[in-house]
């Protein structure tokens, strides 16, 4: 599964300043090894995931963990997800596991959903801002699993991207943004769902998404009836991280009515499409998330098309809106917080 040894690749790095040689690791057991250590003596690590990469620490480690708010210049009233690999870590995370809570985990683990409990005394404050909740998931990644479990703790983890910025779905957007705040990146190719985890608090009779994500709220839905929907406000005490303006590239976001509302004469501005428009379109600085317009394929390709049109010599972002279903409903969630900045507000 894992290649035999590491790689070393030279990028510059985004605000013009050139990194010599940074590392990118590729997961083999050595390397993995060596990941484990890491963790288990206080380190911070990027790995990837099914949904964007993490950047983890032992969760029950507190200055560990004060190193990863650091790195990404993170508020320390944002929380962090805890990541888990098997069901029993659950029980030393969650004061309380209820019913339903059971039945999703049971249904979508491992998988890009998370869940929002009452937390255990063990979990430190630093990880959940003085919370008496903890979010806890299960990544659905070989290496996600095999780090949690070879380092024998939870890991603590947020997206591994500066705080505000787009999340990184490949190694080389991770070290781009933060690769030498970090102790050790793991390459494991492109995220193959592309947008963060669904979060999901449950809270007594209610079920509340505060972050619509990788699992479409129509198979929560389905398996556990109607849920409700947080409000985007900044500093919600439900979601504190929850900020209108976040996911944001560098260039301005506008986020068109449709594709007819496009003005492709632009030259100063790139193009974020759904699908391939029947007519023709500057293709230089076009990125087209799905050509057939597959929902999933454009979940995917989100956050690594943003990254690609923030580094063309260009002067705004406009994006296409796509159907606010399935997966659509996480797209357009960052596409219109990536967009908040355009709008003027900060
Ligand atoms: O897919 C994902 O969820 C990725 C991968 C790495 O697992 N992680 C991720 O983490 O997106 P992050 O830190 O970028 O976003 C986590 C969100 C934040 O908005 C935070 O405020 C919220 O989860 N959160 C964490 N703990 C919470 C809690 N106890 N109550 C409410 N919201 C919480
Ligand atoms: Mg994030």
């Amino acid at each position: 599964m894992y290649n035999r040894c590491g790689r070393t690749v030279e990028i510059p790095f985004i605000h013009g300043r050139k990194e010599k040689q940074a590392r990118i690791s590729s997961p083999s057991p050595r390397v993995m090894r060596k990941a484990t250590a890491i963790i288990r003596s206080g380190g911070i690590i990027a790995f990837p995931t099914e949904t964007v990469y993490g950047l983890g620490a032992d969760a029950f480690n507190p200055i560990a963990v004060a190193r990863i708010f650091e790195a990404k210049n993170r508020p320390l009233f944002d929380p962090l997800i805890v990541h888990i690999a098997d069901l029993s870590q659950l029980g030393a995370l969650a004061s309380v596991v209820d019913r339903r809570a059971g039945r999703l985990a049971g249904r979508f683990w491992p998988g890009p959903l998370t869940l929002v409990v009452p937390k255990s005394e063990r979990v430190p404050d630093i990880v959940t801002a003085g919370l008496d909740t903890v979010a806890v998931r299960m990544p659905d990644h070989l290496i996600a699993l095999d780090l949690i479990k070879g380092s024998g703790t939870p890991i603590a983890a947020p997206s591994a991207n500066r705080f505000g910025y787009i999340s990184p779905t490949k190694a080389t957007h991770v070290l781009e943004q933060i690769g030498d705040r970090v102790d050790m990146i793991i390459d494991g190719g492109g995220c193959s769902v592309g947008v963060e985890s669904t979060i999901i608090k449950i809270d007594g009779d209610r079920s509340v998404v505060l972050r619509p994500g990788g699992v479409p709220i129509e198979e929560i839905e389905a398996m556990i009836g109607p849920v409700e929907t947080a409000p985007v406000t900044a500093g919600d005490p439900e979601s504190p991280g929850r900020l209108p303006s976040h996911y944001s590239p560098r260039m301005p976001v506008f986020l068109a009515s449709g594709i007819r509302d496009i003005d492709f004469s632009r030259s100063d501005a790139g193009f974020l499409l759904f699908r391939k428009p029947e007519f023709e379109v500057p293709v230089e600085r076009t990125e087209i998330l799905s050509v057939d317009g597959d929902l999933n394929e454009a979940a995917a390709n989100l956050f690594s098309s943003l990254h690609h049109l923030d580094k063309m010599p260009i002067r705004a972002i406009i994006a296409e809106p796509v159907p606010e279903k399935g997966l659509g409903i996480a797209i357009m969630d960052r596409l219109r917080r990536a967009a908040h900045r355009g709008e003027g507000e900060t």
